[in-house]
């Protein structure tokens, strides 16, 4: 009985045979001493990915890759290393146990897993509504959009009967009302009962990477609102961190190599593509893409294709989403539908070929900012030719490539006429502050909010002489860690002025206050001297309205009327503050 984990995985490791755990996925044939494949990690003809039964590992002489059993399920599951792990244990029936010394964290695991178990049991329930009589109405609404049955099944699709079915089917097989809660899959009703959130809906789960129903979303069958409802964040949930569509493109990897991904809105865009044979779309279910979901794409591919609704393409949240992605070091590029169609409604007028021609003439991301940046100029008049040359120039500048600045400046030069040295002289002196720090940390990628924090931090540790902040932030940071240093500096050193040499040297050992000096000494103290203020506003203005979107989510799903009118009146408060 193995002693702790490295001990459980050495027994595990002995268990398995490297060739199991590759032959499903591509075809093996012995050559000699040695089977060999073609390589599932990039596209071949002849094979030239190896494997070596007597170390159990792989290596492939076409692109370099190689490892052992464990690096073969994450790579080819797009998992991480404890991923891998599980999915191994589970093929070879083997129990994780666990080495945490208390039993809370099996406990909890154990929880989790009836959970995901009640969730794909909701998933099959829903799916069985849908090949039933009674599920005639979504069968309809279905074929009204000219989706089949065999792309629903593929998908997963189901229907919500009604608010009490699903609770009715649940209990039937085992799971509480508070289970159902927690996994967001009911309202609470005013007299302390559960509805299924999803009544009436056409639904369509989401699955994660690890093929886990994770959440739904259901759709009404005709034009009332609300059109979407998702599942609420949950301990099995969380929006910002998945996207949808991801079980096909793991199956589809398989079958052929996929390079790109094309990132659309909706969960009606991804099936509708599917269908008609674009299988490697994916929806951010929101415009706005956040570095876990960047993180995720990229490990699938290096390169996406951003093709939102017309109305949505120029939105500051989906041009942030887009630098979230370049800066993941992803080759970026968006295509702009015509006529304000969205995918699902271009692919059906227009066909499979005329999308994917769009496709191939996505414009590179910056091309796509000059271009919706030119949208608010009148390029025929000489003033605003200047003004929007000199706002192009900054959109460019954070390139740091010469060679692309290069390309950009003839496009520029191209648009509005302008010779190209103008152009280039005017990038000498756009020296905006956004500028700077873009070109300090594309590297890193942080959120604006958190680089306006770092940015304060530095004004007031890194002793930069001029700088004052009477204003409390402390409530708009979220980051616990700059929390705590905030206050640690407000507490100390705000009131007596010579602590604050010996409080960063106190402190240099905590990794945020190196990040926070190594950032700093980038931009040096003049510009954050010039910047801090407009630094502390972001914080306040950012931290304001994060406070009011939660304000809002609480008060409409707060049942008791009198917390109700309490939350109404701190945001009825916040609203005043400006
Ligand atoms: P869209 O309105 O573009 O979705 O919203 P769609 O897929 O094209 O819708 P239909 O079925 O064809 O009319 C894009 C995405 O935004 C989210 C959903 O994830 C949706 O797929 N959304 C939209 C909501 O969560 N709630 C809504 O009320 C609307
Ligand atoms: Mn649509």
């Amino acid at each position: 009985m193995a002693e702790n984990f490295s001990e459980w995985l050495e027994e595990l490791k002995s268990k398995v045979d490297i060739a199991e755990i590759i032959s499903p996925y591509v075809s093996l044939q012995a050559k000699g001493s040695k089977k060999w494949a073609c390589c599932p990690f990039h596209h071949e003809k002849t094979p030239s990915f190896c494997l070596y039964e007597q170390s159990q590992t792989y290596h492939c002489f076409g692109c370099g890759v190689g490892g052992d059993a464990i690096t073969f399920v994450q790579e080819i599951e797009h998992t991480d290393f404890m991923g891998a792990v599980k999915i191994i244990a589970d093929k070879y029936r083997v129990p994780i146990p666990d080495f945490s010394r208390n039993d809370k964290g099996a406990e909890i695991k154990k929880h989790k897993d009836k959970l995901f178990e009640m969730m794909r049991d909701t998933a099959n329930y829903f799916h069985q509504n849908l090949k039933a009589d009674a599920g005639r109405p979504a069968r309809e609404y279905l074929a009204k959009r000219g989706i089949s049955m065999q792309t629903a099944t593929i998908f997963g699709m189901g229907y919500s009967l009604g608010r009490n079915q699903l609770i009715a089917y649940l209990a039937s097989k085992g799971y509480s009302k508070e289970n159902m809660q927690e996994a967001g899959l009911v309202d609470m009703t005013l007299s302390g009962g559960v509805v299924d959130t999803m009544a009436g809906r056409l639904i369509v789960p989401i699955i994660n990477n690890i093929k886990q129903v994770v959440a739904f979303g259901g759709r009404v069958l005709d034009d009332s609102k609300p059109k979407y409802k998702n599942t609420r964040d949950t301990v099995l949930f969380n929006k910002s961190r998945e996207i949808f569509g991801q079980h096909s493109i793991k199956r589809l990897k398989l079958e052929t190599a996929v390079r790109e991904l094309v990132v659309v809105e909706g969960y009606m865009d991804v099936i509708s593509l599917f269908q008609s044979g674009v299988k490697n779309a994916v929806a951010s279910m929101g415009t706005s893409l956040t570095q876990d979901q960047a993180k995720l794409i990229k490990r699938y591919v290096d390169k996406v294709v951003i093709c939102y609704d017309g109305d949505s393409a120029g939105q500051n949240a989906t041009m942030r989403g887009l630098d979230i992605l370049y800066n993941h070091g992803l080759d970026v590029r968006v295509v702009s539908l015509p006529d304000n169609l969205d995918p699902d409604e271009y692919v059906r007028k227009y066909g499979k070929d005329s999308y994917l021609k769009m496709l191939i003439e996505a414009k590179p991301l910056f091309e796509h900012k000059l271009s919706m940046l030119a949208k608010s100029y009148d390029l025929k008049s000489p003033q605003e030719k200047g003004k929007y040359a000199v706002e192009a120039m900054k959109i460019i500048k954070p390139l740091g490539d010469p060679a692309m600045i290069e390309a950009y400046i003839g496009y520029v030069a191209k648009l509005t006429g302008l010779p190209s040295d103008t152009l280039r002289r005017q990038l000498d002196v756009s020296e905006a502050v956004v500028t700077v720090i873009k070109q300090e940390t594309s590297k890193i990628s942080m959120s604006a909010f958190d680089r306006a924090v770092r940015y304060v931090l530095f004004g007031l540790f890194g002793g930069v002489e001029g700088v004052k902040c009477d204003k409390d932030l402390s409530q708009y940071l979220t980051d616990k860690n700059q929390r705590n240093l905030y206050d640690l500096y407000r507490s100390k050193c705000a009131t007596q002025e010579n602590t604050l040499e010996e409080l960063t040297s106190q402190e240099e050992d905590n990794p945020e206050v190196k990040a926070i000096l190594d950032e700093g000494s980038k931009i040096g103290d003049e510009t954050a001297l010039k910047y801090f203020d407009d630094c502390v506003a972001k914080i306040i203005k950012e931290g304001e309205k994060k406070r009011k979107r939660e304000l809002t989510k609480a008060i409409d799903s707060e049942k008791d009327e009198e917390a109700k009118l309490i939350m109404m009146s701190q945001l009825a408060q916040s609203n005043n503050k400006k």
